[in-house]
């Protein structure tokens, strides 16, 4: 199912999504194969890639999407998307170091920590995305986004995202083409400063888990109010 949208421009980013097989990364790949961006999953099972590879070719025609180990991905995009759990993001950072210097990394880890995932559990530093970002160094530009935006949400080309993500990082310009890239896949995204700053969208995550539970919802999700306002 293409949109209107699907550009066929070459001089479009190639997209890294590591641990692409799972919620998150495959529902985000699905979308911007849809926009018409060339994806890389970047996985450690060639057999969970090929399926994921082959269902988003079933739903998008003529999608662009491949997939690698995630350090190969990480060579071949532009730009890298983590989405992998929390327990092993500095691991799969620590794996695809070497092919990140100079480009964005949009981060898109929850600290959640299994059972108690409605409740809010940060590690000391505040923010597990800031950690990355201190971890690495000003080489790489860290961007946190799409904490607050489930997946089967995204997960359905069919479905308008009703909800705001937060773009937290320490550069405007990468923080601006994220907003760009989320617009692209109709996820609306707001600059919400710093990377410090990731710590709110990482909190809430939780915070949403328990709405979710407590009023039975699936994809209960923020908006920010006053945007209208914006000279
Ligand atoms: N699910 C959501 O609704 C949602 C919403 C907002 C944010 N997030 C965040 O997005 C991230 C991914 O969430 P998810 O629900 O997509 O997770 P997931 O489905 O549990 O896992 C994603 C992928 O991570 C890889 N992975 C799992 N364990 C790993 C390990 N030990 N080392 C390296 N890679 C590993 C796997 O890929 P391979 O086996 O193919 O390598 C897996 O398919 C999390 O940090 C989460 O907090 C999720």
């Amino acid at each position: 199912m293409a949109s209107e949208s699907q550009a066929s421009e070459s001089h479009q980013p190639v997209i890294a999504i590591l641990g692409g097989t799972g919620a998150q990364g495959s529902a985000l790949a699905l979308r911007w194969a849809n926009a018409g961006y060339s994806i890389v999953i970047g996985s450690r099972s060639p057999q969970k890639a090929t399926e994921v590879c082959k269902r988003i070719s079933i739903e998008v025609e003529n999608a662009n999407v491949s997939y690698e180990n995630n350090l190969v991905a990480a060579e071949k995009g532009d730009l890298v998307v983590l989405c992998v759990p929390y327990a092993s993001q500095r691991s799969t950072v620590e794996t695809v170091r070497a092919a990140l210097d100079g480009k964005v990394l949009i981060d898109t880890t929850v600290p959640l920590i299994p059972p108690k995932v409605a409740r809010v559990q940060l590690p000391d530093s505040g923010s597990a995305v800031a950690e990355i970002q201190s971890m690495l160094g000003d080489s790489v530009k860290v961007v946190s986004a799409f904490q607050n935006v489930a997946a089967h949400v995204l997960d359905d080309l069919s479905s308008t995202v009703d909800c705001d993500v937060l773009v937290c990082g320490n550069d405007i310009e990468a923080r601006e083409t994220v907003i760009k890239l989320a617009a692209a896949i109709g996820v609306p995204a707001i600059h919400a400063g710093s990377i410090a700053n990731s710590t709110a969208a990482e909190a809430l995550t939780s915070v949403l888990i328990s709405i979710n539970s407590r009023y039975k919802l699936r994809g209960a999700g923020i908006r920010i109010t006053g945007m209208d306002e914006e000279k």
